[in-house]
Formats: structure tokens, C-alpha cells, sequence
């Protein structure tokens, strides 16, 4: 959470290029921004509440070769232009942007004060250029300054920091993620995610945790954190295009995202038939598989819980990546923990896949951002290839996961092919189903349904998870209370929420739950409920059908579809940006 992006080289227009970078890492953090610009004629910072995007590059286009900028998910302190990033020290000479927690920064700030030091701020970020300028009490390199600070720090950090008489852009980072650009061009580019820097290179250097990178625009020194050993780095190309990560002819990213499913479904199937046999393999063989990530992840992990169960007869456990820490107990050398998530850098998700390092048990990470941490952390690695995923709402993202975890399930059943052709079927199908006519069936449905406080969602088997999932979509984007259960469930107690009229979506396929589930829909309906079915038959317990092709095994990648548009004209209907839904960010990467 939160973006930063700094610049130094041969550009004279250093604070528009970051301003304009920063607009692309805006689904980080969307609370507040700061920019950060050395000029001949001494430093201009600028910040203030409000959204990167509306900010006019423009403005910083006078002569500057270095700058730094930030984009803001509050944490410590509230969301004011003086929380805002850059940060100072108190004469301005150590500017610094910051994503991160410094965890012991009340203590830290206590030190300071009882040395002099003045805070302008409610944030753990400020005391940073503070304990920097005490460090440069006993080193005049800045850099070194830096390192000595950082041993200070506790918690997890990505900082970017610069000094009134130096030419050099300083990097650390311990937890949160810093990648470099590289341009033969230009200079050097350093930003917590790859859009920032995108169109002007693809040449890429990653940080690993405990790394300091050291770059006057010329040439560049990547160094141990703590003992300054020098650590030399390869130059990565990446394979997502400026295209892909843009909005197009769409209104939102979370709308294109939807739309370009029939493909990323299809990327993520076109794996190397050996690795998901092997991968296949090392389920089978394991002492015990632990399914892992956070949120819409997490509901891909439990329906692959009912894939593995049908598909391939086989049991695996399934748990949140923030409760994963007490599973430990239960890890061997010989257990296999699959963690997955689309990011690669979600805190908690790294937090388990450590847990499991330490105990020595394997990890594969099935993840979508290529270079992230937990990708290039793992054991074994399978990349999903949705391609850059910018709403903060997950769409394409889960259905590239469930595809890849239903295909190794086949795998373990040995009908890889048989698995393959299914899902590829499915990517087809979702094709000719989000067509005008189709899509515009869904928005006359949120017209109907925008007004409602409640909206619940039912599923069995594999669409039970996804009547979770389907919760999360409304929730987060229209701000409807919505809540998913099992359907077995609602008579045990959901069921007294039921008041006339409230909408109750029915996730159901052509299997051996589906009466079940329509017996469920009825007990609702005769308790006044507005019900309406996501399934390839219609029935008469519905009084509004959605219909979805029959997708056997697949039907879970399938239903979640029409929710997803659901919620998206959802939210645009009721006044909301679907792509920066409130208190949200992109990236979870603090804890
Ligand atoms: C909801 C959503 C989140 C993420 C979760 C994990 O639409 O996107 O629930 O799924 O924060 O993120 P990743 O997959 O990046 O680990």
C-alpha cells in the first residue's frame, strides 16, 4: 500500500515524469499525495489530500533532474496535507517519501524530541529524515547517513530519500517492495510497482529485502542494507505491455478487466504440461497441502478445496494467509504450501509463506505479478499471466487462479488434457457471454437491485466460496452490506435476515447440489425474498435468471462472471469509482 516513485538522469522535467508515473500506481493508495522536486534554484514540495489523478503534471514540468513522489493509503495519521508525503527533516535539506510501518517509531520520535527535533506530523514516516540528519552528525555521505538510520528502524519499509547538496537518489528497502528501471536513455527509475515507469523502460533490476540502491542517473550500486557488501544485479525485460496496463476504451479498469477474462483465462491454461504434472505430483506425494492467501485469493484457494475434492479425490487444507501462523504446527519438511495471490506482495501471504520456509516445508506461489516478492521467494513458481490487474477490485486475477488450480487438479487425476480442454471451453464460452445484449441484462438487474441495504448470495459445493467472493465484489465497490453463505446454511440462522423484497442471488450449475440448492432458494423465497438465479437452467424458484453456460467442473470460474458486472454497475450506479473503492488499496503490504 501506498506508491512512491522517484527519478534521477538526464531528464530536466523529473517532477512531471513522477507525477505522471505516480498516476499509474494510484490503486496503492488514493488518500493523499506529494511530489518532491531538487532544483537548481533548491527543493519544491507539494502535497495535499485528493487523488493523484486529478493532479496536473504539468505543473511540475520546470527544470529538475531529480525528483521522489508518493501516493498515499493512510495508516498513522489521518488523511491531511500535512500526513501527506515528502517529509523533512526540520531546515528541509533530507527529503523522504516512505511506504511502510515504522513500527517503533513512538519511541524513536521520543528520542528525537528529547534531542530538539520538532514534528509537523502524526506520522511513523517523519521521524525518518530526522534520525537521518542525527546520523549525519557522524558521516557527511548522505548514503552512509541512510544506512546507519535504517539499522534504527523496526518494521517494514520501502523508502526513497534525497539531500539539498547531493545529486544521488537513495533506496531502501526491508518488506515493501522497490523495483528499478533501468534506461540507457534516461537514468534510473526507482517505484514499488513496474506501471510507474513502464513507458519508458522494461529493463528491470529488482531489491531484495535488506538492499540499498545508491543512483546519481548514471550508474547505479545495489548494497547489503547492513554491511554494505556491493550486490550485483541482472537486468530482467518484462513481458507486460504499456497497452495492457491501460485503460482503453473502457470507463474504468475494473470493466476492461471483466471483458479481457475470455483471454487472461486462456493465458493462465497455456502452461508447460511437464510443471503442472510435477506440480500434480508434489500434492500427491506431500504430507499434508496448505492452500493460503487473503481475501478474493483466499476464495480461489477454498473453491480449489472443491476441486481437488471432486476432480481429484484428494484433501488439502485451506486457510487465510492471517491465520495461517497458527498452522505451523501442523508443517513438516514434507508438506507443500501453495500460496496465492495475485500482487505477490501481500503482507500476510509473505508472512506464511516464511512460517512454512522455516519449518522446511516447500512452497509453491501461484501468482500473477511477475519479479514480486513472493514470486521470486518461492520454491516452485507458476505465474497465471492476467497481466497487470489495476482495479483494486480482483477480477481476472481469481478466475486465472481457480483455472490454474481446476487444471491441476486434473492433472492429479491424470486428465490434464481433459482439463485443459474444459477450461479453455469456459474462456470461449464467457466470450460469447459478455456480449452488449447480456451485459446490458445485468445492468438493468443493478438498476433494480441499487437501492436495496442487503443483498445476500447462496452457493453449494464450489459456488459456496464463491457466494463469498461474490459478497466481497459488492461490498467493496457499491458499499451494499452483502454477504454470501453456504445454502445449506441459512436455516441454522442467516435466514431471520430475509425481509420482503431483499435480493438473494442463487449461484448454482447442473450437478449433484443443484436441487439442493433451488430447495434452498425456495425457503427463501416463501420468506419474501427477491430471488435470482446465476445458473444454465432456469426455475421456477427464480424470479430473475441470469443465464450462464453449463460449465461442469468449471461452473464456479464461470457464475462468478455475471456478479462481477453485477457489482460493477453496482457501484457505477450508485456514484461510485469501482476502481478506488474507500479505505482500500491495491497491495496489502503492511499488516
Ligand atoms: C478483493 C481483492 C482483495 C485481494 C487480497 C489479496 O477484490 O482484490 O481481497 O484479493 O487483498 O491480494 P493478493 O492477491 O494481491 O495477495
Amino acid at each position: 500500500m501506498c506508491g512512491i516513485f522517484g527519478y534521477v538522469g538526464k531528464r530536466s522535467d523529473a517532477g512531471k515524469l513522477v507525477v505522471e508515473g505516480l498516476k499509474n500506481l494510484e490503486y496503492r493508495g488514493y488518500d493523499s499525495w506529494g511530489v518532491a522536486c531538487k532544483t537548481t534554484k533548491g527543493t519544491i514540495i507539494k502535497k495535499d489530500t485528493g487523488k493523484i489523478s486529478a493532479v496536473n503534471a504539468d505543473d511540475f514540468a520546470h527544470g529538475c533532474s531529480l525528483a521522489i513522489a508518493h501516493t498515499r493509503w493512510a495508516t498513522h495519521g489521518g488523511v491531511t496535507a500535512a500526513n501527506s508525503h515528502p517529509h523533512t527533516n526540520a531546515d528541509g535539506s533530507i527529503v523522504v517519501v516512505h511506504n511502510g510501518i515504522i513500527e517503533n517509531y513512538q519511541e524513536l520520535r521520543k528520542e528525537l524530541v528529547a534531542k530538539g527535533h520538532t514534528f509537523l506530523s502524526e506520522t511513523d514516516t517523519e521521524i525518518i529524515p530526522h534520525v537521518i540528519e542525527e546520523e549525519m552528525k557522524t558521516t557527511s555521505d548522505f548514503a552512509s547517513a541512510v544506512r546507519n538510520a535504517c539499522t534504527k528502524f523496526e518494521g517494514r519499509y520501502g523508502i526513497l530519500a534525497f539531500h539539498k547538496t547531493s545529486d544521488i537518489l537513495v533506496a531502501t528497502r526491508t518488506g515493501s517492495p522497490l523495483i528499478v528501471g533501468v534506461s540507457k536513455e534516461d537514468g534510473y527509475f526507482i517505484a514499488s510497482d513496474i506501471p510507474a515507469f513502464m513507458e519508458h523502460t522494461k529493463v528491470v533490476q529488482y531489491l531484495d529485502d535488506g538492499e540499498m540502491v545508491v543512483t546519481d542517473g548514471k550508474s547505479i550500486l545495489f548494497t547489503d542494507l547492513i554491511t554494505g557488501e556491493e550486490k550485483p544485479k541482472r537486468e530482467i525485460e518484462i513481458t507486460w505491455s504499456v497497452e495492457q496496463a491501460q485503460k482503453g476504451e473502457y470507463a474504468h479498469f475494473m470493466l476492461k478487466e471483466i471483458m479481457e477474462q475470455k483471454d487472461s483465462i486462456a493465458r493462465a491454461v497455456n502452461q508447460d504440461d511437464e510443471q503442472i504434472r510435477v506440480i500434480a505430483d508434489a500434492i500427491a506425494n506431500a504430507s499434508g497441502t496448505f492452500l493460503v492467501g487473503c481475501g478474493t485469493a483466499h476464495k480461489a484457494c477454498m473453491a480449489a478445496e472443491y476441486f481437488f475434492s471432486v476432480v481429484a479425490e484428494h484433501h488439502v487444507n485451506v486457510t487465510s494467509a492471517g491465520e495461517f501462523k497458527v498452522h505451523h504446527h501442523f508443517l513438516k519438511p514434507e508438506s507443500l504450501v501453495i500460496v496465492v495471490s495475485q500482487s505477490g506482495e501481500t503482507a500476510d501471504v509473505l508472512e506464511a509463506m516464511n512460517i512454512a520456509k522455516a519449518k522446511g516445508s516447500k512452497v509453491l506461489a501461484i501468482v500473477n505479478s511477475e519479479g514480486s516478492t513472493i514470486h521470486r521467494e518461492a520454491d516452485y513458481t507458476l505465474l497465471i499471466n492476467a497481466g497487470p490487474e489495476r482495479a483494486v477490485a480482483s477480477t481476472k486475477a481469481l478466475t486465472g487462479q481457480m483455472a490454474v488450480l481446476l487444471m491441476i487438479a486434473y492433472a492429479m487425476n491424470d486428465k490434464l488434457h481433459d482439463g485443459k480442454t474444459l477450461l479453455l471451453e469456459t474462456a470461449a464460452q464467457i466470450n460469447d457471454m459478455l456480449n452488449p445484449r447480456y451485459v446490458n441484462h445485468i445492468e438493468s438487474l443493478a438498476d433494480k437491485i441499487q437501492t436495496h441495504e442487503n443483498i445476500y448470495i447462496i452457493g453449494k459445493s464450489w459456488n459456496f466460496p464463491m457466494a463469498l467472493e461474490s459478497a466481497i465484489k459488492i461490498q467493496e465497490v457499491s458499499y451494499i452490506h452483502a454477504e454470501g453463505f453456504a445454502g445449506g446454511e441459512l436455516k441454522h440462522g442467516p435466514i431471520a435476515l430475509i425481509e420482503e423484497g431483499t435480493p438473494c442471488i442463487t449461484l448454482a450449475g447442473n450437478d449433484e447440489v443443484t436441487q439442493d440448492i433451488i430447495s434452498n432458494t425456495i425457503e427463501i423465497k416463501s420468506r419474501g425474498a427477491m430471488t435470482i438465479g446465476i445458473a444454465p437452467e432456469n426455475n421456477e424458484a427464480y424470479e430473475e435468471w441470469i443465464k450462464v453456460p453449463d460449465a461442469g467442473a468449471a461452473q464456479a470460474i464461470m457464475n462468478i462472471i455475471p456478479i462481477q458486472v453485477l457489482s460493477y454497475f453496482l457501484a457505477v450506479k450508485r456514484g461510485m469509482d469501482p476502481d478506488m473503492p474507500r479505505n482500500l488499496a491495491k497491495s496489502v503490504t503492511v499488516k
